[in-house]
Protein backbone atom coordinates (compact mmCIF):
# COMPACT_ATOMS: atom_id res chain seq x y z
CA UNK A 1 0.00 0.00 0.00
CA UNK A 2 3.06 2.07 -0.23
CA UNK A 3 2.50 2.78 3.96
CA UNK A 4 4.85 1.39 6.50
CA UNK A 5 2.92 1.81 9.32
CA UNK A 6 -1.02 1.01 9.90
CA UNK A 7 -3.20 4.00 8.62
CA UNK A 8 -6.29 4.88 8.69
CA UNK A 9 -8.73 2.93 6.02
CA UNK A 10 -10.29 4.30 3.34
CA UNK A 11 -7.92 7.14 3.09
CA UNK A 12 -5.14 6.74 0.54
CA UNK A 13 -4.52 9.85 -1.40
CA UNK A 14 -2.29 12.16 0.63
CA UNK A 15 -4.33 15.15 0.61
CA UNK A 16 -7.63 12.80 1.65
CA UNK A 17 -5.46 12.07 5.34
CA UNK A 18 -5.79 15.88 6.03
CA UNK A 19 -9.11 15.43 7.04
CA UNK A 20 -8.01 12.04 9.39
CA UNK A 21 -6.60 14.57 11.71
CA UNK A 22 -8.84 17.93 12.50
CA UNK A 23 -5.90 20.58 12.45
CA UNK A 24 -8.15 23.07 14.65
CA UNK A 25 -7.70 19.96 17.69
CA UNK A 26 -5.18 17.56 16.25
CA UNK A 27 -4.79 15.90 19.74
CA UNK A 28 -8.67 15.51 20.44
CA UNK A 29 -9.10 14.29 16.97
CA UNK A 30 -6.58 11.71 17.24
CA UNK A 31 -8.12 10.85 21.02
CA UNK A 32 -11.59 10.71 19.41
CA UNK A 33 -10.58 8.82 16.27
CA UNK A 34 -7.89 6.69 16.18
CA UNK A 35 -7.54 4.64 19.40
CA UNK A 36 -8.83 1.45 17.65
CA UNK A 37 -5.64 2.15 15.03
CA UNK A 38 -3.36 0.00 17.48
CA UNK A 39 -0.14 0.95 19.22
CA UNK A 40 1.44 3.07 15.97
CA UNK A 41 -0.08 4.31 12.91
CA UNK A 42 0.57 6.83 10.09
CA UNK A 43 -1.06 9.90 8.52
CA UNK A 44 0.22 11.47 5.17
CA UNK A 45 -0.92 15.16 5.62
CA UNK A 46 0.05 17.52 2.98
CA UNK A 47 2.82 15.02 1.34
CA UNK A 48 4.68 15.08 4.91
CA UNK A 49 4.39 11.75 6.54
CA UNK A 50 3.20 11.72 10.39
CA UNK A 51 4.15 8.46 12.49
CA UNK A 52 1.93 8.18 16.25
CA UNK A 53 2.81 5.91 18.97
CA UNK A 54 0.07 5.47 21.10
CA UNK A 55 0.81 2.40 23.30
CA UNK A 56 3.01 2.73 26.70
CA UNK A 57 4.90 -0.38 25.63
CA UNK A 58 6.09 1.08 22.30
CA UNK A 59 6.62 4.87 24.52
CA UNK A 60 8.86 2.79 26.82
CA UNK A 61 11.39 1.92 23.34
CA UNK A 62 11.14 5.23 21.85
CA UNK A 63 12.06 6.60 25.36
CA UNK A 64 15.47 4.57 25.91
CA UNK A 65 18.30 6.73 25.66
CA UNK A 66 20.63 4.14 24.00
CA UNK A 67 18.61 3.64 21.23
CA UNK A 68 16.42 6.96 20.41
CA UNK A 69 16.62 10.92 20.53
CA UNK A 70 14.65 13.82 20.46
CA UNK A 71 13.53 14.57 16.64
CA UNK A 72 11.85 17.86 15.66
CA UNK A 73 8.79 17.09 14.46
CA UNK A 74 7.37 19.12 11.60
CA UNK A 75 5.36 21.85 13.68
CA UNK A 76 8.67 22.05 16.19
CA UNK A 77 10.92 22.38 13.00
CA UNK A 78 8.25 25.50 12.18
CA UNK A 79 9.24 27.40 15.55
CA UNK A 80 12.75 27.59 14.03
CA UNK A 81 12.10 31.05 12.66
CA UNK A 82 10.84 32.42 15.60
CA UNK A 83 13.11 30.27 18.06
CA UNK A 84 15.96 29.45 16.28
CA UNK A 85 18.68 27.02 18.04
CA UNK A 86 17.16 28.15 21.58
CA UNK A 87 16.89 24.99 23.61
CA UNK A 88 13.94 23.90 23.01
CA UNK A 89 13.80 23.60 18.98
CA UNK A 90 17.92 23.12 18.69
CA UNK A 91 18.80 19.93 16.80
CA UNK A 92 20.91 17.70 19.13
CA UNK A 93 23.87 18.44 17.39
CA UNK A 94 23.70 21.86 17.37
CA UNK A 95 26.88 23.43 19.29
CA UNK A 96 24.33 26.10 21.65
CA UNK A 97 22.26 23.38 22.53
CA UNK A 98 24.87 21.54 24.95
CA UNK A 99 26.56 25.45 25.71
CA UNK A 100 23.04 26.64 26.61
CA UNK A 101 21.77 23.59 28.64
CA UNK A 102 25.58 23.93 30.37
CA UNK A 103 25.26 27.56 30.92
CA UNK A 104 21.42 27.33 32.44
CA UNK A 105 20.88 23.93 34.21
CA UNK A 106 22.42 25.37 37.07
CA UNK A 107 19.39 27.60 37.52
CA UNK A 108 17.14 25.01 37.37
CA UNK A 109 17.73 22.41 40.50
CA UNK A 110 15.51 21.84 42.87
CA UNK A 111 17.73 23.71 44.73
CA UNK A 112 17.79 26.84 42.54
CA UNK A 113 14.02 26.89 43.46
CA UNK A 114 14.68 28.81 46.65
CA UNK A 115 16.20 31.79 44.52
CA UNK A 116 12.64 31.88 42.51
CA UNK A 117 10.48 31.37 45.93
CA UNK A 118 9.94 34.98 47.27
CA UNK A 119 9.35 36.41 43.45
CA UNK A 120 7.17 33.60 42.80
CA UNK A 121 4.89 34.14 46.44
CA UNK A 122 4.89 37.83 45.60
CA UNK A 123 3.37 37.06 42.41
CA UNK A 124 0.54 35.21 43.89
CA UNK A 125 -0.25 37.82 46.09
CA UNK A 126 -0.67 40.22 43.29
CA UNK A 127 -3.01 37.57 41.71
CA UNK A 128 -5.05 37.37 45.30
CA UNK A 129 -5.30 41.13 45.27
CA UNK A 130 -6.76 41.78 42.00
CA UNK A 131 -8.99 38.64 42.74
CA UNK A 132 -10.21 40.33 46.47
CA UNK A 133 -10.67 43.19 44.66
CA UNK A 134 -12.90 41.75 42.35
CA UNK A 135 -16.29 40.06 41.01
CA UNK A 136 -14.92 36.36 42.47
CA UNK A 137 -16.05 35.32 39.14
CA UNK A 138 -12.70 34.12 36.82
CA UNK A 139 -11.67 32.80 33.72
CA UNK A 140 -9.54 30.04 34.95
CA UNK A 141 -7.28 30.00 31.78
CA UNK A 142 -7.01 33.38 31.08
CA UNK A 143 -5.98 33.90 35.13
CA UNK A 144 -3.58 31.29 34.98
CA UNK A 145 -1.60 32.49 32.10
CA UNK A 146 -1.29 35.74 34.16
CA UNK A 147 0.09 34.46 36.73
CA UNK A 148 2.91 32.19 35.22
CA UNK A 149 3.84 34.94 32.31
CA UNK A 150 4.30 37.02 35.04
CA UNK A 151 6.27 34.38 37.22
CA UNK A 152 8.52 33.75 34.59
CA UNK A 153 9.10 37.04 33.25
CA UNK A 154 9.82 38.26 36.73
CA UNK A 155 12.25 35.36 37.91
CA UNK A 156 13.69 34.91 34.75
CA UNK A 157 14.29 38.49 33.25
CA UNK A 158 13.38 40.80 35.80
CA UNK A 159 10.79 41.72 33.10
CA UNK A 160 6.76 42.63 34.59
CA UNK A 161 3.95 42.28 32.63
CA UNK A 162 1.83 43.94 34.05
CA UNK A 163 -0.57 41.47 33.74
CA UNK A 164 -2.87 42.00 36.74
CA UNK A 165 -3.65 45.36 36.03
CA UNK A 166 -5.89 44.71 32.94
CA UNK A 167 -8.11 42.73 31.23
CA UNK A 168 -6.15 42.71 27.90
CA UNK A 169 -3.29 40.12 27.08
CA UNK A 170 -0.07 41.57 26.69
CA UNK A 171 0.96 42.40 23.11
CA UNK A 172 3.87 40.15 23.49
CA UNK A 173 1.86 37.11 24.07
CA UNK A 174 -0.78 37.71 21.80
CA UNK A 175 2.14 38.28 18.93
CA UNK A 176 3.81 35.23 20.44
CA UNK A 177 0.25 33.49 19.91
CA UNK A 178 0.44 34.49 16.27
CA UNK A 179 4.37 33.50 16.12
CA UNK A 180 3.50 30.39 17.13
CA UNK A 181 0.41 29.17 14.85
CA UNK A 182 1.91 30.31 12.36
CA UNK A 183 4.86 28.40 13.09
CA UNK A 184 3.17 25.08 13.41
CA UNK A 185 1.25 25.66 10.01
CA UNK A 186 4.62 27.02 8.70
CA UNK A 187 6.13 23.33 9.44
CA UNK A 188 2.67 21.38 8.48
CA UNK A 189 2.62 22.78 5.40
CA UNK A 190 6.47 22.15 4.62
CA UNK A 191 6.38 19.73 1.83
CA UNK A 192 3.61 21.90 -0.43
CA UNK A 193 4.80 23.12 -3.17
CA UNK A 194 4.62 26.97 -2.90
CA UNK A 195 5.23 26.62 0.63
CA UNK A 196 8.01 28.74 0.79
CA UNK A 197 5.61 31.85 -1.05
CA UNK A 198 3.06 30.64 1.63
CA UNK A 199 5.17 31.36 4.11
CA UNK A 200 6.59 34.45 3.13
CA UNK A 201 2.95 35.61 3.01
CA UNK A 202 1.69 34.62 5.70
CA UNK A 203 4.82 35.93 7.57
CA UNK A 204 4.06 39.41 5.59
CA UNK A 205 0.45 39.57 6.94
CA UNK A 206 1.81 39.18 10.52
CA UNK A 207 4.72 41.42 9.89
CA UNK A 208 3.65 43.77 12.93
CA UNK A 209 2.85 41.59 15.63
CA UNK A 210 6.15 39.98 14.65
CA UNK A 211 8.34 43.47 14.63
CA UNK A 212 6.77 43.77 17.88
CA UNK A 213 7.78 40.67 19.18
CA UNK A 214 11.37 41.24 17.67
CA UNK A 215 12.05 44.35 19.73
CA UNK A 216 10.52 43.63 22.81
CA UNK A 217 12.78 40.94 23.05
CA UNK A 218 15.78 43.57 21.87
CA UNK A 219 14.64 45.88 24.34
CA UNK A 220 15.05 43.33 27.49
CA UNK A 221 18.33 42.99 26.29
CA UNK A 222 19.46 46.42 25.50
CA UNK A 223 17.86 47.95 29.58
CA UNK A 224 19.47 45.01 31.12
CA UNK A 225 23.23 45.85 28.95
CA UNK A 226 22.65 49.39 29.55
CA UNK A 227 21.56 49.03 33.21
CA UNK A 228 18.66 50.53 33.50
CA UNK A 229 17.24 47.25 35.04
CA UNK A 230 19.53 44.36 37.18
CA UNK A 231 18.43 41.18 38.01
CA UNK A 232 21.70 40.01 39.61
CA UNK A 233 21.96 36.27 37.94
CA UNK A 234 18.88 35.50 36.94
CA UNK A 235 18.30 33.67 33.48
CA UNK A 236 19.11 36.18 31.51
CA UNK A 237 22.11 37.72 34.12
CA UNK A 238 23.17 34.44 33.43
CA UNK A 239 23.52 34.39 30.03
CA UNK A 240 24.80 37.85 28.99
CA UNK A 241 27.60 37.40 31.75
CA UNK A 242 28.72 34.00 32.21
CA UNK A 243 31.41 32.36 29.74
CA UNK A 244 31.44 28.27 29.65
CA UNK A 245 33.57 27.25 32.49
CA UNK A 246 35.40 24.97 30.26
CA UNK A 247 35.49 26.39 26.99
CA UNK A 248 34.95 29.86 27.85
CA UNK A 249 32.37 30.17 25.17
CA UNK A 250 29.67 32.46 25.37
CA UNK A 251 26.09 32.51 23.85
CA UNK A 252 25.90 35.27 20.58
CA UNK A 253 23.28 37.83 21.17
CA UNK A 254 21.42 36.81 18.37
CA UNK A 255 21.11 32.99 20.34
CA UNK A 256 20.21 34.51 23.62
CA UNK A 257 17.09 36.71 22.11
CA UNK A 258 16.09 32.71 20.86
CA UNK A 259 16.58 32.10 24.82
CA UNK A 260 14.09 35.00 25.99
CA UNK A 261 11.60 34.14 23.44
CA UNK A 262 11.75 30.22 24.49
CA UNK A 263 11.80 30.85 27.59
CA UNK A 264 9.27 33.39 27.92
CA UNK A 265 6.99 31.34 25.74
CA UNK A 266 7.56 27.30 27.56
CA UNK A 267 8.11 28.65 30.57
CA UNK A 268 4.49 29.84 31.02
CA UNK A 269 1.49 28.20 28.64
CA UNK A 270 2.13 24.47 29.71
CA UNK A 271 2.22 25.36 33.47
CA UNK A 272 -0.69 27.53 33.26
CA UNK A 273 -2.62 24.36 31.58
CA UNK A 274 -1.70 22.27 34.21
CA UNK A 275 -3.04 24.37 36.65
CA UNK A 276 -6.28 24.90 35.00
CA UNK A 277 -7.08 21.20 34.21
CA UNK A 278 -5.74 20.00 37.89
CA UNK A 279 -8.67 23.20 39.20
CA UNK A 280 -10.98 21.64 36.58
CA UNK A 281 -10.85 18.40 38.19
CA UNK A 282 -11.04 19.81 41.71
CA UNK A 283 -14.19 21.55 41.10
CA UNK A 284 -15.54 18.13 39.81
CA UNK A 285 -15.01 16.04 42.81
CA UNK A 286 -15.96 17.40 45.94
CA UNK A 287 -13.82 14.58 48.23
CA UNK A 288 -10.69 15.06 46.45
CA UNK A 289 -11.12 19.08 46.80
CA UNK A 290 -11.94 18.89 50.40
CA UNK A 291 -8.74 16.04 50.86
CA UNK A 292 -6.75 19.17 48.81
CA UNK A 293 -8.14 21.51 50.90
CA UNK A 294 -7.59 19.64 54.15
CA UNK A 295 -3.82 19.18 53.40
CA UNK A 296 -3.54 23.25 53.07
CA UNK A 297 -4.95 23.55 56.75
CA UNK A 298 -2.54 21.22 58.30
CA UNK A 299 0.41 22.99 56.16
CA UNK A 300 -0.31 26.68 56.75
CA UNK A 301 -2.95 26.45 59.29
CA UNK A 302 -5.70 29.27 59.78
CA UNK A 303 -4.18 32.20 58.47
CA UNK A 304 -5.46 33.00 54.63
CA UNK A 305 -2.76 35.34 54.29
CA UNK A 306 0.18 32.21 54.91
CA UNK A 307 2.65 31.96 52.24
CA UNK A 308 4.66 28.47 52.55
CA UNK A 309 7.73 28.82 52.55
CA UNK A 310 10.25 27.18 50.16
CA UNK A 311 10.72 24.17 52.68
CA UNK A 312 6.79 23.77 53.10
CA UNK A 313 6.16 23.74 49.36
CA UNK A 314 7.31 19.92 48.65
CA UNK A 315 5.12 18.64 51.29
CA UNK A 316 1.86 19.66 49.56
CA UNK A 317 2.13 15.83 48.27
CA UNK A 318 -1.60 15.48 48.03
CA UNK A 319 -1.72 19.00 45.93
CA UNK A 320 1.22 17.62 43.86
CA UNK A 321 -0.47 14.39 42.91
CA UNK A 322 -3.51 16.03 41.99
CA UNK A 323 -1.55 18.21 39.32
CA UNK A 324 0.79 14.81 38.35
CA UNK A 325 -3.15 13.14 38.24
CA UNK A 326 -3.97 16.37 35.40
CA UNK A 327 -0.69 16.34 33.56
CA UNK A 328 -1.55 12.53 33.22
CA UNK A 329 -4.57 12.99 31.43
CA UNK A 330 -4.01 16.07 29.96
CA UNK A 331 -0.40 16.48 29.51
CA UNK A 332 0.04 20.11 28.30
CA UNK A 333 2.63 19.37 25.80
CA UNK A 334 1.05 16.87 24.37
CA UNK A 335 3.76 15.03 23.10
CA UNK A 336 7.36 14.64 21.79
CA UNK A 337 8.97 13.07 18.71
CA UNK A 338 11.89 10.43 18.82
CA UNK A 339 14.32 9.36 16.06
CA UNK A 340 16.36 5.64 16.33
CA UNK A 341 20.07 6.76 16.51
CA UNK A 342 20.66 3.92 13.94
CA UNK A 343 17.95 1.88 11.76
CA UNK A 344 16.59 -0.10 14.47
CA UNK A 345 13.06 -2.23 14.91
CA UNK A 346 10.25 -1.04 16.96
CA UNK A 347 8.10 -3.43 19.06
CA UNK A 348 9.42 -6.22 17.04
CA UNK A 349 8.05 -5.65 13.89
CA UNK A 350 8.73 -1.82 12.32
CA UNK A 351 11.74 -0.83 10.97
CA UNK A 352 13.14 2.80 11.18
CA UNK A 353 15.86 4.38 9.60
CA UNK A 354 17.48 7.59 11.71
CA UNK A 355 15.77 9.44 8.74
CA UNK A 356 12.29 8.37 10.64
CA UNK A 357 10.79 10.02 13.87
CA UNK A 358 7.57 9.08 15.80
CA UNK A 359 5.43 11.18 17.86
CA UNK A 360 4.40 10.04 21.53
CA UNK A 361 0.92 11.04 21.86
CA UNK A 362 1.29 11.31 25.32
CA UNK A 363 -2.52 11.68 26.39
CA UNK A 364 -2.97 8.03 24.55
CA UNK A 365 0.16 6.99 26.10
CA UNK A 366 -0.68 7.88 29.52
CA UNK A 367 -4.08 6.16 28.98
CA UNK A 368 -2.96 3.17 27.83
CA UNK A 369 -5.23 0.90 30.24
CA UNK A 370 -2.03 -2.01 29.95
CA UNK A 371 -0.30 0.68 31.98
CA UNK A 372 -3.30 2.17 34.32
CA UNK A 373 -5.62 -0.59 34.14
CA UNK A 374 -9.83 0.15 32.99
CA UNK A 375 -10.00 3.42 34.94
CA UNK A 376 -7.28 4.51 32.68
CA UNK A 377 -9.49 7.56 31.80
CA UNK A 378 -10.54 8.81 34.98
CA UNK A 379 -9.36 11.09 37.33
CA UNK A 380 -7.99 9.87 40.47
CA UNK A 381 -4.77 11.12 42.04
CA UNK A 382 -3.89 8.59 44.32
CA UNK A 383 -4.41 5.91 42.06
CA UNK A 384 -1.41 3.13 42.13
CA UNK A 385 1.64 3.04 40.23
CA UNK A 386 2.24 0.45 37.80
CA UNK A 387 5.22 -1.50 35.88
CA UNK A 388 4.30 0.55 32.87
CA UNK A 389 3.57 3.82 34.68
CA UNK A 390 6.98 5.01 33.76
CA UNK A 391 5.78 6.12 30.35
CA UNK A 392 4.27 9.13 32.25
CA UNK A 393 6.22 11.65 31.07
CA UNK A 394 4.64 15.16 30.64
CA UNK A 395 8.22 16.98 30.98
CA UNK A 396 9.60 14.49 28.31
CA UNK A 397 12.01 12.35 28.57
CA UNK A 398 16.16 11.97 28.09
CA UNK A 399 18.36 14.53 27.84
CA UNK A 400 16.04 16.98 25.79
CA UNK A 401 13.63 16.81 28.42
CA UNK A 402 11.97 19.85 30.28
CA UNK A 403 14.81 22.10 31.77
CA UNK A 404 11.71 23.68 33.52
CA UNK A 405 10.40 20.95 35.68
CA UNK A 406 11.12 21.96 39.06
CA UNK A 407 10.85 25.36 37.96
CA UNK A 408 6.78 24.26 36.53
CA UNK A 409 5.90 21.83 39.92
CA UNK A 410 7.60 24.35 42.92
CA UNK A 411 5.07 27.32 41.11
CA UNK A 412 2.45 25.26 40.42
CA UNK A 413 2.41 23.43 43.74
CA UNK A 414 2.81 26.95 45.55
CA UNK A 415 -0.22 28.32 43.73
CA UNK A 416 -2.60 25.53 43.63
CA UNK A 417 -2.32 24.86 47.28
CA UNK A 418 -2.82 28.52 48.55
CA UNK A 419 -5.35 29.11 45.78
CA UNK A 420 -7.36 25.87 47.39
CA UNK A 421 -6.43 27.75 51.18
CA UNK A 422 -7.77 31.03 50.42
CA UNK A 423 -11.16 30.40 48.73
CA UNK A 424 -14.12 27.75 47.97
CA UNK A 425 -13.75 27.14 44.03
CA UNK A 426 -17.13 26.45 42.26
CA UNK A 427 -17.72 25.96 38.57
CA UNK A 428 -20.70 25.80 36.95
CA UNK A 429 -22.19 22.20 37.01
CA UNK A 430 -23.11 22.31 33.62
CA UNK A 431 -19.69 23.14 32.12
CA UNK A 432 -18.42 20.19 30.14
CA UNK A 433 -14.92 20.35 29.19
CA UNK A 434 -13.91 22.11 26.30
CA UNK A 435 -10.08 22.10 24.65
CA UNK A 436 -8.56 24.94 23.47
CA UNK A 437 -4.91 23.76 21.09
CA UNK A 438 -2.26 26.13 19.93
CA UNK A 439 1.17 24.63 21.07
CA UNK A 440 -0.18 23.42 24.25
CA UNK A 441 -3.36 21.95 26.05
CA UNK A 442 -5.86 24.82 27.87
CA UNK A 443 -9.59 24.48 28.72
CA UNK A 444 -11.48 26.87 27.11
CA UNK A 445 -14.54 28.68 29.00
CA UNK A 446 -13.84 27.32 32.16
CA UNK A 447 -15.01 30.23 34.75
CA UNK A 448 -15.50 29.52 38.00
CA UNK A 449 -16.74 31.38 41.46
CA UNK A 450 -14.06 32.18 44.37
CA UNK A 451 -15.33 32.72 47.52
CA UNK A 452 -13.12 33.73 50.52
CA UNK A 453 -12.75 31.05 53.18
CA UNK A 454 -12.04 30.93 56.41
CA UNK A 455 -8.81 28.13 56.33
CA UNK A 456 -8.32 25.51 59.12
CA UNK A 457 -12.66 25.51 59.74
C1 LIG B 1 11.21 20.94 27.11
C2 LIG B 1 6.84 20.01 29.02
C3 LIG B 1 7.31 23.89 31.95
C4 LIG B 1 11.29 25.17 29.54
C5 LIG B 1 10.00 20.34 27.42
C6 LIG B 1 9.54 19.08 26.85
C7 LIG B 1 8.32 18.83 27.38
C8 LIG B 1 8.00 19.92 28.28
C9 LIG B 1 7.43 17.63 27.07
C10 LIG B 1 10.31 18.20 25.86
C11 LIG B 1 9.93 18.53 24.43
C12 LIG B 1 10.55 17.61 23.40
O1 LIG B 1 11.09 16.54 23.72
O2 LIG B 1 10.49 17.97 22.21
C13 LIG B 1 6.59 21.00 29.98
C14 LIG B 1 5.43 21.03 30.83
C15 LIG B 1 5.56 22.10 31.67
C16 LIG B 1 6.80 22.76 31.33
C17 LIG B 1 4.27 20.02 30.78
C18 LIG B 1 4.66 22.61 32.78
C19 LIG B 1 3.75 21.89 33.40
C20 LIG B 1 8.44 24.56 31.59
C21 LIG B 1 8.98 25.73 32.25
C22 LIG B 1 10.09 26.09 31.56
C23 LIG B 1 10.27 25.14 30.48
C24 LIG B 1 8.36 26.38 33.48
C25 LIG B 1 11.05 27.22 31.82
C26 LIG B 1 11.09 27.95 32.91
C27 LIG B 1 11.58 24.14 28.67
C28 LIG B 1 12.75 24.15 27.80
C29 LIG B 1 12.75 22.91 27.11
C30 LIG B 1 11.56 22.20 27.57
C31 LIG B 1 13.78 25.26 27.67
C32 LIG B 1 13.78 22.41 26.11
C33 LIG B 1 14.83 21.64 26.87
C34 LIG B 1 15.97 21.13 25.98
O3 LIG B 1 15.68 20.54 24.93
O4 LIG B 1 17.12 21.31 26.37
N1 LIG B 1 9.05 20.82 28.28
N2 LIG B 1 7.38 22.05 30.30
N3 LIG B 1 9.26 24.22 30.53
N4 LIG B 1 10.90 22.96 28.51
FE1 LIG B 1 9.20 22.48 29.47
Amino acid sequence: SGFTFPHPAGRRRWMKDAHAIDPERPVQSILERHRDLGPIFEIVVFGQKFVFVTSAELAAELNDESRFVKANSPALEGLRGIAGDGLFTAHNDEPNWQLAHDLLAPAFTKHAMQRYHPVMAETLDELFAAWDAGSGRVDVSADMTRLTLETIGRTGFSQAFDSFATDEVHPFVEAMVVALTLGRRKGVLLALPGSTLLARRLDRKHAHQLDYAQRFLDDIVASRRSGATTGGDDLLGIMLEQAHPETGQRLSDENIRYQILTFLVAGHETTSGALSFALYYLTRDPEVMAKAQAETDAILGSDADATPSYEQVPRFRYVRKVLDEALRLWPTAPGYARSPRETTTLGGRWTMTPEDWALVVLPLVQRDPAAWGESADTFDPERSRTRLSSTTKPFGTGERACIGRQFALHEATMALARILHRYDVAADPAYTLRIDERLTLMPQGLEVTLTRRTPGA
